[in-house]
């Protein structure tokens, strides 16, 4: 088990999906023939698959991830949709080599960069590039945030969030919001052209209470924020949670 919950993950799927930049994720699409392999790191239960399987028909998916049971219900979205899908469990703080071979066509991963330190995003950018593939990393946090209506310990509470999201989730100290730029830099380090772009959610109560609440709960948990701003955020009204997505094809 990774710690991270396939109930959240499926909470907050819809939002993922509104918010992936899809000139970026046509493009990513595009850059794989029938027959190529994707391999996707950190893939949880499936969300990239889900996302850019469809688009990438008779794609071969190699999803790898450290938490078995998620894998298991990717594999089980993939076999729902006829995707070619092979799992492997593999701690990519560890051995993240091993995985991009044989090399693959495209490298793929959704929320998943902002877990690592700046030396495991330069790792998994030179394996990439030696494999000669492409990378299509989407919905990285970027820590921008608002909330309707603000609260006065939004901008405590925000500090102290932006400092959990670095700490170590087994990767060394994590980059958090500042893991996307460092991707885009490590890559282009490699020689690779790199596109960018906004990929925020962008949540309104009712539609989204749920979600919401699990938000205001979580970054209640991670910084000790009193029940006051707890309670008003739960209550929120609107709440963009900024993200970047990347997609950067070998020079
Ligand atoms: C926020 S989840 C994102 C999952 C999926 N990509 C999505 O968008 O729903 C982060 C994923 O990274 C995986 N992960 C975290 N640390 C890992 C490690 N050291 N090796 C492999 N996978 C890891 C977790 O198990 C989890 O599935």
């Amino acid at each position: 088990m990774s710690g991270f919950d396939p109930d959240w993950l499926a909470l907050r799927a819809p939002a993922d999906d509104a918010a992936r930049d899809a000139g970026l994720l046509a493009q990513a699409a595009a850059w794989v023939r029938p027959g190529e392999t994707i391999l996707d790191l950190g893939a949880g239960t499936g969300a990239t698959l889900g996302a850019l399987g469809p688009l990438a028909p008779r794609a071969r998916w190699r999803l790898a991830d450290n938490d078995a049971a998620l894998l298991a219900l990717a594999a089980a979205r993939g076999a729902a949709i006829g995707a070619l899908v092979e799992t492997v469990v593999v701690d990519l703080a560890a051995a993240p080599e091993a995985v991009f071979t044989p090399a693959p066509r495209l490298v793929t991963a959704s929320a998943f960069f902002d877990l690592l330190s700046g030396a495991a995003i330069v790792r998994l950018a030179e394996a990439a590039a030696r494999a000669g593939a492409a990378v299509y990393a989407a919905l990285t946090y970027d820590g921008v945030e608002r909330w309707e209506p603000p609260h006065p310990e939004d901008a405590a509470v925000r500090a102290a969030f932006l400092a959990d999201m670095r700490r170590d989730k087994g990767f060394g100290a994590a980059l958090g919001a500042d893991a996307a730029p460092a991707l885009a830099s490590a890559l282009a380090e490699q020689g690779y052209r790199v596109a960018t772009a906004p990929s925020p959610w962008r949540l309104e109560a009712p539609r989204d209470a749920a979600l919401i609440a699990a938000l205001a709960v979580g970054q209640a948990e991670a910084t000790g924020a009193g029940a006051g701003w707890l309670a008003a955020r739960r209550a929120a009204r609107r709440v963009v949670v900024g993200h970047v997505d990347v997609f950067a094809t070998p020079g």
